[in-house]
């Protein structure tokens, strides 16, 4: 028997996968960069925004994925604040994404008690995305599942220095004393408070950068890095990592 209570129809083959998985120590919060779409486009002779469409088709695959095993929060980056750089076109594609995505799997991710969560700046989106981000945010306000939590429009150095900046204005007006700043204040003047901070963060496509994600929630979260892109990244190779953080002993800077 799995351990696992629910699974949801997905290829059978990956029973196996699920089977070799601890039940008992489980992330709480995996961090996915979802990183070489563009390239897997590339490498097929398509345009790049192919590849971000079969990476968001990905997104609801990982999801259901992570749900299956009783993960408690899983962030997707994407949308950096330097994605903005991108072409005009590719950027708007980008935009449109949660447009096309929420409509068509709001329905499968409700009956499955998924939250939907966003991180990062609404200021700078358009107002389509941010509606379409927002609906699904209120559609999915009571149930008590998975968060699948959005970093759009994120970027974590911005977000250590507005923190700092609020921090510092909460000081000075006497609201919060220095002694009172520690790691824990610290973290609720971040975009994330109150979601734990990511037990694994998994990168695709063979950069091995951190790429100004997370890097407050990070610091002692177990990393692991895969060469395929992230289209290619199937509910397995997630699996196989869940194994990989399974193996290894988190010590906090202990012994
Ligand atoms: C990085 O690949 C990927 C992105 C910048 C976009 C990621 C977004 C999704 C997968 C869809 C998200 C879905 C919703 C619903 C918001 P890249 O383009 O940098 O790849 P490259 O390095 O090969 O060029």
């Amino acid at each position: 028997m799995m351990p696992f209570k629910k699974w949801f129809g997905s290829k059978a083959q990956n029973d196996e996968w699920v089977e070799r998985i601890d039940a008992d120590n489980i992330p709480n919060h995996v961090a996915v960069i979802m990183d070489g779409n563009g390239r897997w486009a590339q490498k097929r002779g398509l345009p790049r925004i192919a590849g971000h469409h079969s990476g968001m088709k990905n997104v609801k695959k990982i999801t259901m994925a992570a749900n299956a095993i009783g993960i408690n929060v899983l962030t997707m980056y994407a949308f950096s604040t330097e994605n903005w750089k991108r072409p005009k076109e590719e950027v708007e594609y980008l935009m449109k994404l949660p447009l096309e995505f929420f409509p068509k799997e709001i329905d499968e991710l409700i009956a499955n008690n998924v939250q939907i969560r966003m991180t990062g700046w609404q200021e700078g989106l358009p107002n389509y995305t941010l509606e379409a981000i927002q609906k699904a945010i209120e559609q999915t306000k009571n149930n008590t599942g998975l968060i699948l939590n959005f970093a759009l429009n994120y970027g974590s150095r911005r977000e250590m220095l507005s923190g700092v900046k609020k921090l510092a204005e909460d000081v000075a007006s006497g609201k919060v004393t220095l002694d009172e700043v520690d790691e824990s204040k610290f973290g609720q003047y971040l975009l994330t408070y109150p979601l734990p901070d990511p037990d694994l963060l998994i990168r695709t496509s063979g950069e091995l950068r951190i790429s100004n994600f997370l890097m407050w929630q990070l610091a002692y979260s177990e990393l692991w890095f895969t060469d395929l892109c992230w289209p290619d990244f199937t509910e397995r190779h997630f699996y196989e990592a869940i194994q990989e953080y399974q193996r290894r002993a988190r010590r906090y800077g202990g012994l």
